[in-house]
């Protein structure tokens, strides 16, 4: 036994140190940490538990101390994250430069069977050249056994990348069948055909930078939800986010003790300029509403002219969604459809109850927006609002306008609850639109239409589109001051929080993709 205990330590020995000192060197020259660095630094001190440690392609010699690729270039196991479990991989660059071989995507799979059967989230530390060249179609055999499970428990438990580095080809479509996508600044890159090949076939020159890095797909793409500035701050999100999602689609999300938000929530009366065309910055609203005025958002960077995130109402942890006037007047454009329309799916998948704040203008107008299929991707924000069944509670701030006011949790869709802000403009379009259309020839025959046009907007506003209306037909449950928004929304979550509903019997729906 001595002896095989020796080998057996000689052998752990060899495939903890991944790549050898040399390659561990120079990832760290890259400003990189290791597979194993970084497992550590993400989970609770001592937590991780190692799976398939000795897994290998090589066959060859299997008892021999000779490891062709250690580890087979991912580090697979489970952990604790704030005492919860997760299940995790590590791609490992420093063995054949993380790419993906049979055994690897085994590893993989195991760890996403694991985490779906015992109903924990999984998370992926991506850094790999893609599939392993040499092992060709078993290696893209392996991509699809992932791609499967990803599918598979979608829904089930949350699903987590972090892009730490290269993530090129076919390989960055599991990040994207994933929930979240974390990237680090100027070190992790994803694209489906790199610049060479750009330049050789469409004669575009870009930057890896500029193609595939965490600004471009944070802002521009939509792809990654979260950027971080270094690998330390990546994990820390990762663990921030988990802290508001439950375990599985079966689960509650851990409660927290409650706390009155920072901000003071006096100041709601101010933030809306008068001038009812004049923007303001939505989060400042939130952060007035939260507790402790804290709002972790989702997609910051991209179509900001809406605004999603996470945060807690009285402890329980609520998906955000909103509207933000700052940019684009708040208006619903075809990046905002997809944003909005895939948060409120995930919130959907694992019981979050949403809250969504409205201030909305419209669909954003606009021959671009036709073309590129403004109706098909406006739509899916009807679809995901329509079929969410966690408790859905709306605070209409000030605009809600035409389809816009629908889209974004009106009663008719099936929000539970509705508030309204006394200034609320609730109606099928703003006024000045409305009036040019239904006093026309007033205003065609006015000696002064400007002046005109001014007191009949007001007249519309009073008339047709003020929040009493909506809510004498009970479209609108409750109009409150603003200052009470808080209050309400923790008692609306208690009032409709027990939410049960059951919808027909079908295979799936077929949301306008
Ligand atoms: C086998 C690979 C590899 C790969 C890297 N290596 N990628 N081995 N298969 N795909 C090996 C290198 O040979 C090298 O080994 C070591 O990893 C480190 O790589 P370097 O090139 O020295 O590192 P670096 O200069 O940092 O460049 C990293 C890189 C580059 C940008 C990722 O290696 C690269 O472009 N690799 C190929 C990327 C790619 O096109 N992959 C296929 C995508 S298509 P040695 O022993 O020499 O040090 C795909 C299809 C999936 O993935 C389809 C799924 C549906």
């Amino acid at each position: 036994m001595e002896k095989e205990l020796r080998h057996l330590q000689e052998r752990r020995r060899l495939v903890l140190s991944g790549g050898g000192e040399k390659r561990i060197e120079e990832q760290h020259q890259r400003g990189k940490r290791t597979a194993r660095e970084r497992i550590n630094m993400l989970l609770d001190e001592g937590s991780f538990v190692e799976l398939g440690t000795f897994v290998q392609g090589d066959l060859d010699d299997a008892a021999s101390l000779d490891i062709k690729n250690p580890g087979e270039g991912v580090v697979a196991g489970c952990g604790a994250i704030d005492g919860r479990r997760v299940y995790l991989f590590a791609q490992d660059f420093t063995v054949a430069g993380g790419s993906l071989g049979e055994m690897h995507a085994r590893k993989i799979c195991r760890v996403l069977d694991l985490a779906g059967q015992n109903g924990a989230p999984v998370i992926g530390l991506n850094d790999s050249g893609g599939a392993r060249i040499q092992e060709g179609v078993c290696a893209l055999n392996g991509y699809g056994e992932i791609f499967y499970r990803n599918m598979l428990y979608s829904g089930v438990v949350p699903q987590i990348s972090v892009i730490m580095g290269p993530c090129a080809g076919g390989a960055s479509y599991s990040p994207a069948l994933m929930d979240f996508v974390f990237m680090v600044d100027e070190k992790s890159h994803m694209f489906i055909t790199g610049p060479q090949v750009i330049e050789a076939v469409t004669g575009e020159t870009i930057t890896m930078e500029e193609l595939g890095g965490a600004a471009a797909h944070n802002s521009t793409s939509g792809v990654a939800h979260f950027l971080a500035s270094g690998e330390e701050e990546g994990l820390k999100q990762v663990r921030t986010l988990l802290s508001y999602l439950p375990s599985n689609n079966v689960d509650d999300p851990p409660a927290a003790s409650p706390q009155e938000p920072l901000l003071d929530g006096e100041e709601l009366m101010g933030i809306i300029p008068d001038d009812n065309d004049k923007s303001y910055d939505i989060r400042e609203i939130i952060r007035r509403v939260v507790d402790g005025s804290v709002f972790f958002e989702v997609h910051e960077q991209y179509a900001r002219n809406a605004v999603a995130g996470f945060a807690r109402l009285s402890g329980t942890a609520v998906g955000i969604v909103a509207n933000q006037p700052l940019v684009k007047a708040g208006c619903l454009d075809i990046d905002a459809s997809d944003k909005i329309s895939r948060f409120v799916r995930f919130c959907d998948s694992f019981n979050l109850p949403l809250i969504t704040f409205v201030d909305v203008p419209g669909y954003l107008p606009g021959v671009e927006q036709e073309w590129g299929g403004i109706i098909r991707h406006g739509a899916k924000i009807l679809y995901a609002y329509a079929e969410a069944t966690v408790p859905k509670i709306s605070v209409i701030l000030r605009k809600a306008y035409g389809g816009a006011y629908i889209a974004m949790g009106s009663r008719s869709l099936g929000s539970d609850l509705c508030l309204a802000w006394p200034g609320a403009e609730i109606a099928v379009m703003g006024p000045e639109g409305a009036v040019k259309i239904i006093n026309r020839r007033e205003l065609e025959s006015s000696a002064e239409p400007e002046k005109l046009l001014r007191e009949l907007a007001q007249g519309y506003r009073e008339r047709f589109a003020n929040p009493y209306i909506a809510a004498a037909r009970g479209w609108i449950d409750e109009v409150i001051d603003p200052r009470q928004t808080r209050e309400y929304l923790c008692r609306a979550i208690s009032i409709v929080g027990l939410k049960r509903v059951q919808r027909p019997p079908r295979k799936h729906g077929n949301i306008p993709l």
